[in-house]
């Protein structure tokens, strides 16, 4: 369940560190400038400070920014963090640069210059600027600046899309529709200041490049010589699928290992972000429920994957520590054979059973049994009762999917999150053949022809940085749908055009197997995701919580108090309110799925209306089940893996199906009075609002698919789970699923990754 796009992300990012940035002298005006090409477009950002001098540190930079004609606006941002942040926008305009700075809050006087080296050719735009008062400003959270003389991160933002009005320098524009980081030394981004001053009055070139001399020299790792004992199974990746996989492995009291890239999540993980009113406690934002919406406006998100260009948590627990929990066990159709799957998968409801046993869901998580801030729910259920939809216990009957409505079910435990980490993770640590490593990064198999023999991390203790396997060990990925394949490139395992990337990159390229042993698969193709539509409402029995803004913070003081006092209350459930479904059958003679997601709050508005804030409730209409659209993904020359396909709506039926599902939800509003539809509002169509949205904000972060199960020729994985060419490399996590499940998907995941490990287990051949 997702209410946002990763888009919105840029903001939030402040400590990514992405490729780095270097020196280079930009042959039309000579300038050196430290900088950075990202690889996707190939815009170039530059930045240059003059020296500081006599204690006084500089004040302003020369910037340029370089870009292909398709770009039509970027924006670059030296502070690396977009809130409160310096933020220059340029775009061309008939032969021209339009420039503006930007910031949401105060900041004295930035001058912006344009340099004479700015120019249009026919296939580039180039913007070359000088920014005085651009070094420091005050903000409403304190004053920040570029930290000139330290390690920084700068943002870049881009689009594709024009900008509203371009004659305008102040124009609004879309959301961008790529962005990233990259790593500065700003302490040596300085030239000396009478070539500075020079290159400000338009004078080209000068001078020797600078050469760091300050820059501490590097100190040589000792070459390590440990060598780890080997593994029968190595897992990768702790998230939904792995932590099933690993601890049924270690059930079977196998060695098994399992290597997580990121850092501990909940309190009993080790986590210890805590919020600031819990002091004393061990809830951290990822214990309690109500935080969930908090994941989105964190200066500090240090649990997002910061080399995936869409939402991942990077943390014990994957998606199941930052999401927001919606647990819904399968219906019978998602693993059937109409849905993809081999046809030995059919009988699954043993799997499933297996999970509900480990993990129970629950629709009230109170721990007082009562039902909180429940007004969305009593808004929405009158709106769909009046369409004969009926109320059900949404996971006391999986296969009925059709005119129902529930409260939401949840994977949490006594008033916090639990998923695999409190159940599947819990035991499997208490076993002594089970090791498990955090902050160790996978970058690839080690794999001669067929034959894995362990797996490559960066991990700088051990001999290479391999953990191996036993004569007849097994690697098992769970890294999710875009960290398996990533990890499948690198191993010489995928398409042509993905492992050239990998052959090209400086690091990986080192790495991946001669070309006699690509294994040629369509790992990242068949990739779909639930198109999902935002509708904001108003109604005057609303609470919208303060659209959840105050709650890291500030949040209301008796709701704190009483989830601190016994786990009860607001603070105990994620913002989900209602569930429901409905069937639709299509001319293709598909059935598709709508599913609805109420909540109060709303993640954008946009209305020339006035409403009243307090009073706005989301309702998000996801197409599930019975998708046809399908998109790719890949890896681009930073290895950061992506979209290289949107999946949504490649399908014009999909479309039509869910704007049907949109408009037949509000053809009765006016039988729940005060019910205001604000966005869209009147001036819009649902047709029109649906062909006009944002594509990013498409986006459920319900990725499936990318190394698909099936047969030989068309999959990425046969129906035990193993990557086709080898002889023991399996993969178990959302990549594997063939189609959309039913709903949010992660009770999905972890019932297949039952099947799946189980599987594994009784093949023979392993160790
Ligand atoms: C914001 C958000 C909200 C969501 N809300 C819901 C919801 O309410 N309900 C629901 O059912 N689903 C929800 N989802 C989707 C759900 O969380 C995912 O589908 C699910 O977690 C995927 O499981 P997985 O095992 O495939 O991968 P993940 O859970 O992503 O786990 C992959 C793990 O592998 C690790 N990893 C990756 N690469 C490497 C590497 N190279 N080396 C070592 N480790 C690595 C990662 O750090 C991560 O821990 C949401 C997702 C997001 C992002
Ligand atoms: C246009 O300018 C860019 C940037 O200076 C340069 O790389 C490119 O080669 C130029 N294109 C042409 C056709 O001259
Ligand atoms: C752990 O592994 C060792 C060696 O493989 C085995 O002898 C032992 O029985 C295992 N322990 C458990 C508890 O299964
Ligand atoms: C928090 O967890 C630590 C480590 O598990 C434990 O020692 C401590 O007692 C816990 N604190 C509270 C307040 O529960
Ligand atoms: C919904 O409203 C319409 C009039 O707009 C009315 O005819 C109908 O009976 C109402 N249905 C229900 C179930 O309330
Ligand atoms: C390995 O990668 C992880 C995840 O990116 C990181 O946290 C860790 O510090 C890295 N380890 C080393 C030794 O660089
Ligand atoms: C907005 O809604 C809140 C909460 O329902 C209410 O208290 C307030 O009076 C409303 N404001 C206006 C201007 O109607
Ligand atoms: C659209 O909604 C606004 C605000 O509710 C209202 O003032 C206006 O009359 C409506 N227009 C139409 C055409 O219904
Ligand atoms: C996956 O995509 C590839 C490439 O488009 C295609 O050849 C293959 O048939 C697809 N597999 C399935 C199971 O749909």
């Amino acid at each position: 369940m997702l209410l946002r796009s990763a888009l919105a992300l840029l903001p939030l990012l402040g400590t990514a560190l992405a490729q780095l940035g270097g020196l280079y002298t930009d042959p039309d005006n000579g300038i050196h400038f430290f900088g950075f090409t990202e690889p996707a477009q190939g815009v170039t950002f530059g930045y240059v400070f003059p020296l500081v001098v006599g204690g006084a540190p500089p004040t302003e930079f020369i910037g340029e920014i370089v870009a292909p004609v398709d770009v039509k606006w970027v924006g670059a941002v030296p502070g690396g963090a977009m809130v409160h942040n310096l933020l220059l926008v340029a775009w061309p305009w008939q032969g021209s640069v339009v420039q503006s700075v930007r910031i949401a809050t105060a900041m004295t006087g930035p001058i912006l210059t344009q340099l004479p080296s700015t120019k249009i050719n026919s296939t580039h735009w180039k913007w070359v600027y000088r920014c005085q008062n651009c070094v420091s400003w005050d903000t409403p959270v304190g004053p920040k600046n570029i930290p000139i003389d330290s390690f920084g991160v700068p943002a870049w933002a881009q689009s594709t899309v024009p900008v509203d009005n371009p004659t305008d320098p102040q124009s609004t524009f879309q959301e961008h529709t790529d962005f990233g980081f990259f790593g500065l030394d700003w302490t040596v981004a300085h030239v000396e200041n009478d070539l500075y001053q020079g290159w400000t009055r338009g004078e080209n070139g000068g001078g020797p490049p600078p050469t760091p001399t300050d820059s501490p020299t590097p100190t040589s790792t000792p070459t390590a010589t440990a060598v780890p004992s080997p593994y029968d199974y190595i897992v990768v990746g702790a998230g939904a699928g792995g932590l099933v996989a690993a601890d049924r492995l270690s059930e079977t009291g196998k060695k098994v290992l399992l290597l997580e890239r990121g850092g501990p999540s909940t309190g009993e993980t080790g986590g210890n972000y805590i919020a600031p009113w819990a002091p004393g406690t061990n809830l951290t934002k990822f214990d309690v429920p109500g935080l969930f919406e908090s994941m989105f406006n964190d200066g500090n998100p240090f649990w997002w994957c910061k080399d995936i260009n869409v939402f991942a948590g990077c943390l014990v627990g994957g998606g199941t520590s930052i999401n927001g929990a919606l647990y819904w066990l399968p219906p019978y159709s998602d693993f059937s054979p109409g849905a993809g799957w081999p046809n030995s998968w059919g009988n699954h409801a043993p799997w499933t059973e297996k999970l509900k046993q480990r993990l129970p869901s629950t629709d009230a998580p109170s721990t007082d049994g009562k039902r909180y801030l429940m007004q969305t729910f009593n808004v929405v259920s009158k709106l769909l009762s009046s369409q004969g939809y009926r109320q059900l216990t949404i996971n006391d009957a999986p296969d009925q999917k059709d005119h129902v409505f529930g409260y939401p079910a949840y994977n949490f435990q006594g008033g916090k999150r639990a998923g695999p980490v409190a159940t599947y993770f819990r035991s499997a640590k208490t076993r002594p053949n089970f090791t498990y490593k955090l902050y160790t990064n996978v970058l690839n198999v080690v794999r001669n022809g067929a034959q894995i023999t362990g797996v490559k991390t960066n991990d700088t203790s051990i001999v290479d940085g391999v953990y191996p396997l036993t004569q007849r060990g097994r690697v098992i990925l769970s890294a999710g749908s875009f960290g398996t394949p990533r990890i499948l490139f690198r191993s010489g395992i995928g398409p042509s055009d993905m492992l050239n990337i990998v052959k090209n990159h400086a690091e990986a390229g080192r790495f991946i197997p001669p070309d006699n042993q690509w294994i040629n698969l369509p790992v990242g193709y068949n990739v779909s995701d639930n198109p999902s539509i935002n509708l904001v409402f108003t109604h005057p029995d609303i609470d919208a919580y303060d659209n959840w803004a105050p709650i890291w913070n500030s949040p209301r003081p008796a709701d704190a108090a009483q989830y601190l006092k016994s786990q009860s209350g607001i603070f105990s459930q994620a913002s989900p309110r209602i569930n429901f479904w409905r069937a639709y059958g299509a001319p293709d003679g598909r059935t598709r799925w709508l599913q609805g997601t109420g909540r109060p709050g709303a993640a954008s508005i946009t209305t020339s209306y006035p409403y009243n804030a307090s009073q706005i409730l989301t309702i998000t209409t996801y197409l599930s089940s019975g998708i046809t659209s399908r998109g790719r993904i890949g890896i681009d020359a930073a290895l950061t893996a992506r979209p290289l396909i949107g999946p949504w709506f490649t399908d014009p039926m999909d479309k039509q199906v869910l704007i049907q599902g949109i408009n037949d939800l509000l053809s009765n509003m006016k039988n729940v009075s005060g019910l205001r539809l604000i966005t869209p509002d009147n001036t819009t169509t649902i047709t029109d609002y649906v062909n006009n949205y944002d594509p990013g904000s498409l986006n459920s972060n319900h990725w499936v698919g990318s190394c698909i199960i099936g047969t030989q020729g068309k999959a990425v994985v046969d129906e035990n789970t193993k990557v086709f060419g080898t002889n023991n490399l399996f993969v178990i996590d959302a990549s594997i699923i063939p189609s959309m499940p039913m709903s949010n998907p992660h009770g999905a995941i972890m019932s297949a990754a039952e099947q799946g490990v189980a599987r594994i287990i009784a093949l023979s051949g392993g160790p």
